[in-house]
């Protein structure tokens, strides 16, 4: 089988892992990859959101399955413009794909398929949002602003005060700071707990559900600092146990799927759930219809079934029978960023050091963004690498994830040292 991974991140670096280990020995393309990725498949320089050129590479490559990583070429059509020409691919159609591209329509049909979340209204000028804001604060409770459309995670603004949430509603309705995606807002209810996210796969109709797993999304240790695009992962987590994922699954991801399909806008590909845990309270922050970046890095290597049946079994629309296996090991990603990471970074350091990171026992590195120059391997991205190790417990994987990201020498790069360490044995 010819498969074509779209996207050129850690995420997909992890997909080109797990799928290179499946025994149906696929000949793996990625487009446009990274040095890592080419290790593991034929990179071609197509960029991941030039759709017609996506879909001419897959026919002249006659591809059978596209992968899509990243959220913006399903939002874009890619999923459709393939299957147009006959050629499989997991992800959702741009009409699925709404979900995660428009936070107003996420709401609205998790409020018609009866899917906890926090109150909300939708405004498109600044007097509807004036008032959305008073009635959701109730004068005094805080309130979040959430730009409608993809905003690239900066769209959200969790306001202290209601006119901090008024100049935030000015800023997107009326400043145009997020353009089009800033041209609706979500006004909603700020809730207070632990965050978590359940990631599943679907063929439209069934569900299987990855391990639990918890970013961290602030840069600095502690969580603070500015929200990045995730700093570190820890797969499985004390927010999200078995009991919870069931749960999860029941009230917020199966019947989501099933509105979808009964609004036919079959939804397949992945779901990913975020998650607001309070206590026995479950809400629903948002959906993204892709993998997690960087759950992902964390989540596959514990895989044991094959992702590639997985994947193209959802493709088809049949998902293979029975639920995933995993290993029961705990996995600790930490990513390693560039200098001046979320909001200034500096490219172009040189990396060294890699061969013996990933010589230690039960780790694995993924490139994010780098780029490979005269042989030498420099930064290329705000997130570089995802360093994941595997251990009987958490402590034993975060210990070699960090000795591992210790052997790596690169001017600037920066980490969270605390990966895995928030929490443990609590729920809350
Ligand atoms: P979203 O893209 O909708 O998941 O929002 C990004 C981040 O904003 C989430 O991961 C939360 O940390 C925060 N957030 C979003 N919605 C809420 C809410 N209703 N209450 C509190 N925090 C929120
Ligand atoms: N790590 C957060 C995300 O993939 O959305």
């Amino acid at each position: 089988m010819r498969v074509l991974i779209v996207g050129g991140g850690g995420r997909e670096h992890a997909l080109a892992w797990a799928l290179s280990r499946s025994p149906l020995k696929p000949t793996l393309l990625a487009a446009p990859g990274n040095p890592g990725i080419a290790r593991l498949c034929e990179c071609r320089p197509t960029k991941a959101d030039d759709v017609p050129a996506l879909v001419a590479l897959a026919q002249r490559e006659k591809i059978d399955l596209v992968v899509v990583g990243p959220e913006a070429p399903l939002a874009a059509g890619l999923a459709d413009a393939l299957a147009e020409r006959g050629i499989r691919v997991f992800g959702p159609r741009k009409s699925a794909a709404e979900l995660e591209a428009s936070k107003a329509f996420a709401k609205q049909l998790m409020a018609r398929a009866g899917v906890p979340t926090a109150r909300f209204d939708i405004a498109t000028t600044m007097a509807e949002a004036e008032r959305a804001i008073v009635r959701i604060s109730g004068g005094s409770g805080g309130v979040v602003v959430k730009a409608d459309g993809l905003a690239a995670g900066k769209g959200v603004v969790v306001a202290e005060s209601p006119s901090e949430a008024r100049s935030a509603a000015r800023r997107m309705l009326e400043e145009n700071a997020f353009g089009e995606a800033g041209r609706r807002v979500v006004i909603e209810e700020r809730l207070v707990g632990r965050e978590a996210s359940l990631i599943a796969i679907t063929d439209g109709e069934r569900v299987l559900p990855l391990v639990g797993c918890e970013d961290h999304k602030a840069v600095l240790d502690g969580d603070r600092g500015p929200n990045t695009g995730g700093m570190g992962v820890v797969s499985p987590t004390p927010a999200l146990p078995p009991a919870l994922v069931a749960r999860a699954l029941d009230e917020v991801v199966t019947p989501t799927v099933r509105q979808m399909a009964a609004e036919g806008r079959p939804l397949q590909g992945v779901i990913y759930a975020g998650l607001m845990i309070d206590g026995g309270k479950l809400s629903t922050l948002e959906f993204n219809c892709r993998f997690g970046d960087p759950e992902t890095e964390a989540q596959l290597p514990r895989l044991s079934s094959d992702l590639l049946a997985v994947l193209d079994g959802a493709a088809r629309g049949r998902l293979p029978e029975g639920e995933l296996e995993w290993d029961a090991r705990t996995a600790v990603c930490v990513i390693g960023a560039s200098r001046g990471y979320p909001t200034d970074p500096v490219l172009g350091d040189r990396i060294q050091g890699l061969e013996e990171a990933e010589s230690q026992p039960d780790v694995l590195v993924f490139h994010a963004g780098t780029r490979l120059q005269g042989g030498e391997l420099y930064t290329a991205g705000g997130r570089v690498l995802a360093v994941t190790a595997l251990g009987a417990d958490v402590a034993a994987a975060r210990t070699r994830a960090y000795a591992a990201m210790g052997k790596i020498r690169c001017q600037g790069l920066h980490y969270r040292k605390d990966i895995g360490k928030r929490g443990q044995g609590e729920t809350r």
